[in-house]
């Protein structure tokens, strides 16, 4: 009796084993192959590619992700990636900027459509005199693998106020697409301050407050020189842009908004970028906790933004605040002009 007892247990154990060996075998293969969750899709208009979903069973793709994953651990060969159509492409759209603007949130939540690849890594190619020099086949080589139908997209603020990226990203492709995300550039110049008195903290270091560098003590006005207020001052840097690329290749990302709604901001930019609308509300759901919207992969993978990404700003004196934003007002009201996109900021 004992005896059969004890084989009737064995078996419950083996077979409760084998249940969560499999569970856990389906959790790792799924976790692997995160970063592209949908099957590819096609893309239209100008990204267009000339195979078709169908042509792309659901099977197929998952043993490609399997080999993505495989490639990226360092068990398969540069070759056999090859073999299977992963490339890695110049992208096809880059997010120029702003610093703080919420670069970072839209390239991750651009990246939950099935046909967007990004670049995780800020690449400075165009900004970075040394890695220029290095041309144009190390940037390829720095993009992520994809297959040939997807776009990659890379992010990389400081091109926005780089002097000599305009030329060069022309030089590279003269009708690549042009993601800028602003924020109202008051809130956008105090989060720049932020980042940097964070650094400053952690380093030990005292910094100035920010009233002390927005305004020039001497003169009481506005410190263009202090580059936080330069940067947001949106219109000085796009109109380097403008003599190198029309404005149709530009689109404005409302920052704030992709705080606060971000579904109908990325919907305009799909449109913009010609991809199918894919994004939905199930893809962002808001954390109440971070205070700010998380992205949603599936049923099992979701995630946040780094704790660097939505910083507690310092106060900062109200008047300090009015006069800054009499000062951006009128520069504002030229960007509006130029984009066609008004913002309403005060
Ligand atoms: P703050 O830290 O000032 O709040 P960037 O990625 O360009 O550095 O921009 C950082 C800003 O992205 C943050 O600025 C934050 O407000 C904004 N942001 C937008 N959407 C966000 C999100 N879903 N999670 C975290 N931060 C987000």
């Amino acid at each position: 009796m004992l005896f059969k007892q004890q084989v009737w247990l064995r078996q419950k154990l083996l077979v409760l084993g084998s249940l969560a060996v499999g569970s856990l075998l389906y959790l790792v293969a799924r976790v692997g192959s995160l970063d592209r969750l949908q099957p590819v899709c096609p893309i239209e208009g100008r990204f267009g590619g000339t195979r078709s979903q169908a042509e792309f069973p659901l099977r197929a793709l998952q043993f490609k992700r399997g080999l993505l994953h495989e490639f990226r651990k360092g068990n398969t060969s540069k070759e056999q990636v090859h073999l299977h159509d992963l490339v890695q492409q110049l992208p096809k759209a880059i997010i120029i900027g702003v610093r703080k603007g919420g670069t970072r949130a839209l390239l991750e939540m651009l990246n939950l459509h099935p046909a967007v690849v990004k670049a995780s890594q800020e690449i400075h190619f165009f900004d970075n005199d040394e890695n220029y020099a290095k041309g144009i086949e190390w940037y390829r080589k720095k993009m992520p693998f994809s297959y040939p139908q997807q776009i990659t997209i890379e992010k990389s603020p400081a091109y926005f106020i780089t002097e000599e990226v305009p030329e060069r990203i022309y030089r590279m492709n003269s009708s690549i697409k042009l993601l800028i995300i602003v924020r109202e550039p008051t809130t956008r110049a105090i989060s720049d301050y932020t980042q940097v008195l964070e650094g400053k903290e952690r380093k030990n270091k005292t910094y100035y407050k920010f009233e002390k560098l927005a305004i020039d003590p001497n003169t009481c006005e506005v410190n263009t020189k202090y580059k936080a207020v330069r940067t947001s001052i949106y219109t000085k840097h796009l109109e380097r842009w403008l003599k190198y690329f029309p404005i149709e290749q530009f689109h404005v990302v409302d920052g704030d908004r992709l705080i606060t709604e971000p579904l109908p901001e990325l919907q305009l930019v799909e449109k913009f970028l010609n991809l199918p609308p894919r994004i939905s509300q199930y893809n962002l759901y808001f954390n109440a906790t971070r205070g700010f919207y998380c992205l949603r992969f599936n049923i099992i993978f979701n995630k946040c933004l780094a704790g660097s990404k939505g910083r507690i700003h310092p106060e900062v004196d109200p008047s300090v605040i009015t006069k800054l934003r009499k000062f951006f007002h009128p520069f504002n009201q030229k960007f509006y002009q130029i984009t066609g996109r008004t913002l309403n900021w005060p």
